[in-house]
């Protein structure tokens, strides 16, 4: 007999209907001869009962339908007299295609996040992985529609890179170099020239440049993939490897790209309460009871959009009305996350875009104001996260921008191709980078970036 999903047998009300579920046993209870299985296949939050008496099944069966286990069921589905749920289905047929044994991991409920790290590749079967997983792709799908429907192109660039976009110096190396026998020269440097590309070559930490590419030829592309982020920041909200969307808009001013940084990301969070309600009802009631009135409480509010000054001059007053924070926040430093949170959460308590950056804290690549001091970028800052969008207006004047990257001492010979955007037909133009995985933070109400992602790759930790 064909399979229904769980989500379709919930939904159905043809009842004395017959019907075969697939799915793994979350739980399993029984008295009197009688049993009843929450089955569960993955396609929604909730379970299926099954309701079996011990009589109609061969002992042996009845003993392997444990916690884990995988089972094909055909009954009959009729209304269930329990609340909570609209039907249930009368068990005829058990098979079980998996059975799974009591060392299974995740047998007892309230494990610890950090004990569902290390069986991170059994981890998507428990109910809160299940529904941040969900939400994971529909973000993913609320992304791509909504780039789609505004006339962004998706533009794929390389993982595989020669050139370090942030300037952080914090990438993977990629070789297929005998690492324990490395060809000197002279001096003592490693020789690349019989690397598999004749050079030093490393895992891309942005897309951005080549994206600046694609946006002044198809006028407003983004990017969605893989980065690599060789910093040995152990924080809550960093990963290794993440994965970043990067619009592009040729023809943008701040003003515009600031628009679009809010309305974006305002659309993922609507879609995500449109279209993953069961999950979101189950991490609000879970995971964070706050967590619905925070999606919905950022919908409403217009965010803040405050220059970098101004947000020093508040976090200075609050220093001075007795606040602490662990870092200085003077003129010039770069702030911490307990600064942007104080700033979103306590002090506004809205979303925050800031601006106009000292020029020291930022990327070559920003367009400089006339002060000659700061730069225009345009992040995002959000409540639990901090830091959830790094964006910027792009210098697109050959001189200033050669006069900056002189200015820093920045290797020229490797970026030639970047510096012919600002020869060839410049144009102004602006973008930003938004981390996926922080997004997924802040709509799950999880607290960890480790648990949004599958399979997290962090300093010491490349397991699965
Ligand atoms: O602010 P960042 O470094 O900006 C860029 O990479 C620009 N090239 C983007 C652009 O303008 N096209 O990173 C962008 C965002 C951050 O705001 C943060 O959300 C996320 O990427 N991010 C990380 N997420 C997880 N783990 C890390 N190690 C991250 N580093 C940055
Ligand atoms: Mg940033």
């Amino acid at each position: 007999m064909k399979r229904t999903k769980v989500i379709d047998a919930l939904k159905r009300t043809d009842f004395g209907s017959e019907i075969t579920v697939k799915g793994w046993v979350r739980s399993k209870r029984g008295s009197k001869g009688i049993f009843f299985i929450a089955l569960n296949d993955g396609s929604t939050i909730k379970n299926v009962q099954i309701v079996g008496e011990d009589q109609n099944f061969d002992e042996e069966v009845v003993k392997l339908i444990t916690t884990g286990a995988c089972l094909s069921v055909t009954g009959v589905l009729v209304e269930s007299p329990a609340a909570g749920q609209s039907s249930e289905i009368q068990a005829r047929e058990i098979e079980v295609l998996g059975p799974c044994d009591n060392t299974y991991p995740l047998q007892k409920k309230g494990a610890s996040w950090e004990y569902l790290r290390t069986v991170a590749h059994m981890r998507p079967r428990t109910n809160t992985f299940g529904a941040i997983l969900r939400i994971r792709h529909n973000m993913a799908m609320a992304i791509h529609t909504y780039f789609h429907e505004h006339g962004f192109y998706y533009f794929h660039t390389p993982l595989i890179t020669a050139s370090d976009c942030e300037g952080a110096g914090n990438m993977f190396q990629v070789t297929t170099k005998n690492l324990y026998d490395l060809k000197k020269d002279d001096e003592g440097k490693i020789d690349y020239s019989d690397d598999f590309f004749g050079e030093q070559v490393a895992l891309t930490v942005s897309g951005q440049l080549e994206g600046e590419l694609g946006a002044t030829a198809l006028g407003q592309i983004y990017t969605f993939g893989p980065t690599f982020r060789a910093e040995n920041s152990n924080t809550p909200r960093h990963l290794a490897e993440f994965w970043m969307i990067e619009p592009e808009m040729a023809f943008y001013d701040k003003q515009d790209l600031m628009d679009l940084e809010e309305d974006f990301i305002k659309y993922c969070v609507r879609w995500a309460l449109d279209n993953c309600r069961d999950d979101l009802e189950f991490l609000n009631k879970m995971v964070d009871k706050t967590l619905l009135e925070r999606l919905e409480g950022v919908l409403k509010e217009d965010f803040v959009r405050l220059p970098y000054t101004e947000g020093i001059e508040i976090l200075q007053e609050a220093i001075r009305q007795g606040k602490k924070f662990e870092f200085p926040c003077q003129w010039g430093d770069d702030l911490a996350s307990e600064h942007e949170r104080y700033l979103v959460e306590e002090h506004f308590k809205k979303p925050v875009i800031m601006t106009d950056y000292p020029k020291e804290i930022k990327a070559f690549y920003m367009k400089m104001n006339e002060d000659g001091r700061t730069m225009q970028g345009t992040d995002v800052l959000f409540p639990q996260i901090g830091e959830i969008i790094g964006g910027s207006v792009r210098e697109e004047s050959y001189e200033k921008l050669m006069a900056e990257i002189d200015r820093r001492g920045m290797e020229t010979e490797k970026l030639q191709w970047y510096l012919d955007t600002r020869r060839w037909g410049s144009c102004p133009h602006a973008g930003f980078g938004l981390g996926f995985e922080r997004l997924i933070l802040f709509v799950t109400g999880m607290q960890n970036i480790r648990d949004v992602i599958p399979f997290p790759r962090t300093p010491k930790n490349c397991m699965f």
